[in-house]
């Protein structure tokens, strides 16, 4: 039996960027052919924002069209979406029970978001995400975990969660490492190269999607923000802006950084943008396609995704009742 990924992406916004195409999505499309990879649409995590019923449904259909478009492969990967499969919440109020409040007060993402929109305003499920991100990796006993650079602290939290649980109550978990590709880990806005590419950005300029129009995209890499001087060449310290486009130039291409950088020797950042501009969008263009595609077949989409259920569920159950039973809960009289 091959060892096993699993990774997860939220559905909160209209389409996926660049940065968790090129972060986390090729890196789930390329373990499938090696691994018996899980991945799932996590929806309950979507919960942690202010939620808008019809969009969340449409939202939660495009994710998995775009999943597929990109090359999920259904008979290689087992795809699902979180709610399906409720042993998620099972567990993950398992961990809750496990976790310290000063470490979950830790996690810089809640630190983040919590300071972003104030106290009052913050629901406690944002502070038990991390917990229920535990469950969702852990329930299946993967090895590895495909994430960005952003997820790393939450890696490691599911790592002790393992751990503890395993001191306390028995070997129940494999404890799964993060796989971080070094180069694409963390892409950056090309309004502002300093700051991650995110879905919620307070401008949208600087955020390349997956469902864009290429016309749309084009526009926003050749309105990239470069750097002073001229020369293409990567320094993240002085040059961000470039720098970025050239992770992301490398990253498509599979070219290496140093051979882009000698074509354009002598050449300035506004051939590199069309150029970059162009292979972005020749590479987005067919998965938006084919995204689009998928969703005008709504039961054809909701068919795959209840497959995919299934197979979830046979395997998070089995570790749902090994965990209640190592607790000493009690098992229902069959
Ligand atoms: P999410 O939905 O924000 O992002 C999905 C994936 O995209 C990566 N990513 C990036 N990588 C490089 N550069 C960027 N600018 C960039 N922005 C996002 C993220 O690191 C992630 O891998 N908490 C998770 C969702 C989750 C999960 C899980 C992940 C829930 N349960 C279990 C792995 C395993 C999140 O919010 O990802």
């Amino acid at each position: 039996m091959s060892k096993r990924v699993l990774s997860g992406i939220q559905p909160t916004h209209d389409s996926f960027h660049l940065g968790n195409y090129l972060g986390a999505l090729t890196q789930w499309v390329e373990l499938q052919s090696t691994h018996d990879a899980y991945y799932c649409i996590v929806d309950l995590h979507a919960l942690t924002i202010e939620v808008d019923p019809a969009l969340l449904r449409k939202r939660i259909l495009a994710s998995a069209a775009q999943l597929l478009a990109i090359g999920i492969d259904p008979k290689k990967s087992t795809l699902f979406i979180q709610s399906h499969v409720p042993a998620h919440n099972q567990l993950g109020w398992v961990f809750e029970c496990i976790t310290g409040f000063g470490e979950a007060n830790r996690m810089t993402q809640f630190k983040d978001k919590s300071q972003k929109s104030g106290t009052d305003r913050t629901v406690v499920g944002l502070f038990t995400y991390p917990m229920l991100q535990a469950a969702d990796i852990l329930l299946y006993q993967p090895e590895l975990v495909p994430v960005g650079e952003d997820q790393r602290q939450h890696i490691e939290l599911t790592r002790d969660l393992a751990q503890r649980f395993n001191a306390r109550f028995g070997d129940v978990f494999t404890v799964p490492g993060a796989h971080i590709l070094k180069s694409t880990a963390k892409i950056m806005d090309l309004q502002e190269p300093t700051a991650k590419m995110s879905k919620s950005a307070a401008s949208m300029a600087g955020v390349i999607e997956l469902l864009d129009t290429p016309e749309a995209n084009i526009k926003k890499i050749k309105s990239a923000v470069t750097d002073t001087g001229r020369e293409v060449t990567f320094d993240e310290k002085e040059k961000p802006g470039i720098s970025n486009l050239l992770s992301i130039f490398s990253a498509i291409t599979g070219r290496t950084v140093k051979s882009i950088e000698s074509d354009y020797a002598g050449k300035g950042y506004g051939d590199f943008k069309k150029d970059v501009a162009e292979v972005v969008t020749e590479a987005l263009k067919p998965i938006r396609e084919t995204a689009l595609a998928y969703l005008k077949d709504e039961s054809a989409l909701l068919e795959l995704l209840r497959e995919g259920a299934d197979r979830a569920e046979a395997v998070a159950g089995q570790t749902i009742s090994t965990v209640y039973n190592s607790l000493g809960l009690l098992p229902r009289k069959k």
